[in-house]
């Protein structure tokens, strides 16, 4: 693998991902095709990108001619499709764009990998396609698909679409479904970082029901790790689960956050329920521990500490995201360079 191409590489995992596989792998390139839209930030990958082995484009994975272009020149080795509409509560508000992207961006992605023949896919995908859990259980690779929000809908959509692009064609594509993740560069709309930067502002924590739903979070470079394993000895036509075998009711976590940081539970506001909320993930990565050699390294308490102490040391990163002045950056580092770049929106 010489050349790849991530698409979503500004938003939260794209950007560890492109940032982990530039530092394991010297002889790596890699192209990030991202829309920038409002979880896109160019400021996630501000030290690499004069590293030239790291190339820009801004694009939409739903535009057919740009990314049969992009590809048809491209060469890649391998394509990576962390392109996505993410949030489940933006999902419930309008379910358009998720549509568009998840759905639509990954059929145009799957047709032009295989206009241009090349020969590895992976569709980043998430636990939420299996639906909820109660008490008891684990989501295998062999759970039947079972998506409760529009967003997971969009997501299993999406793996269909991957599933049926194998089964007809051959087409040698590998999808990975992961847990929640948290770590640096989360946009704060998200549990974690979002009650992280509420706390340190000494903003209220609004925490949905009663706060018994519970998540099994992974550290992002635990992902990343996966991902990786999966791209290098994954087999084609094969699904991978990745979890951070660590469940956390909500409200336990935010009473952790809040210790973590020092800050009185006061904070904490029950809020109305988030519609149609899943009530438990879980995940077996069985699979993944025996035929990729993976197994998450992070220990929660470690990668959580970790993570407070990142949003703690990067109070201008949160401030700039939260006011909007991050999109910015794009028009003062690429506006003039890009020049007549057809990608360019
Ligand atoms: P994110 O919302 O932080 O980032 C998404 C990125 O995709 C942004 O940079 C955005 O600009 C880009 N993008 C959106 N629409 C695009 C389009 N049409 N064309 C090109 N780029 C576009 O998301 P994330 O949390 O980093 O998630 C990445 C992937 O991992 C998604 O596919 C998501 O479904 C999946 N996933 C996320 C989690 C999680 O906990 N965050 C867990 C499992 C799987
Ligand atoms: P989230 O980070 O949105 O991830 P997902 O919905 O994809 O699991 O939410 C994680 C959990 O936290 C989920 O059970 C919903 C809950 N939650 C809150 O209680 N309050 C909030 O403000 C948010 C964003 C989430």
């Amino acid at each position: 693998m010489q050349s790849i191409l991530v698409t979503g590489g500004c938003g939260f995992i794209g950007a560890n991902f492109v940032r982990w596989m530039l530092g394991t792998d010297s002889s790596l390139r890699i192209t990030n095709l991202d829309k920038l839209t409002y979880a896109g930030n160019l400021e996630n990958l501000k030290e690499i990108e004069n590293d030239p082995r790291y190339r820009f484009v801004r694009g939409d994975i739903a535009d057919p001619a740009a990314v049969d272009q992009l590809i048809a020149e491209g060469r890649f080795h391998a394509v990576v499709n962390f392109a996505a509409e993410s949030h489940v509560d933006r999902s419930i508000l309008d379910s358009t764009p998720f549509i568009t992207t998840n759905v639509m961006g990954t059929q145009v992605l799957l047709d032009a990998c295989r206009r241009h023949r090349v020969p590895r896919y992976l569709q980043v995908s998430t636990d939420e396609v299996y639906g909820s859990l109660g008490d008891e259980g684990f989501f295998t690779e062999e759970t039947p698909l079972a998506p409760n929000s529009p967003y997971s809908a969009s997501k299993a959509s999406a793996d269909m679409l991957v599933r049926a692009a194998v089964h007809t064609f051959g087409f040698p594509a590998i999808i990975t479904r992961c847990s929640n993740n948290y770590g640096p560069y989360q946009f704060p709309e998200k549990l974690i970082p979002l009650f992280i930067s509420n706390a340190l502002q000494g903003q209220s924590l609004p925490v949905y029901g009663q706060g018994t739903n519970v998540r099994d979070w992974i550290h992002v470079l635990d992902h990343c790790r996966g991902i990786e394993a999966a791209l290098r000895q994954g087999q084609a036509g094969e699904v991978y689960n990745f979890g951070g075998e660590s469940e956390l009711r909500n409200i336990d976590l935010t009473k952790r956050l809040l210790k973590a940081l020092g800050k009185p539970e006061s904070l904490i506001r029950y809020v109305e329920d988030r519609p149609g909320h899943d009530q438990r993930y879980a995940i077996d990565c069985t699979k993944a521990k025996r035929e990729l050699g993976w197994t998450p390294q992070y220990r929660f308490e470690d990668g959580l500490a970790e993570t407070i102490a990142w949003y703690q040391n990067h109070a201008d990163w949160i401030a700039r995201v939260r006011s909007g002045a991050y999109r910015d950056y794009y028009e003062s580092q690429y506006g003039g360079r890009l020049g007549a770049d057809k990608t360019r929106a």
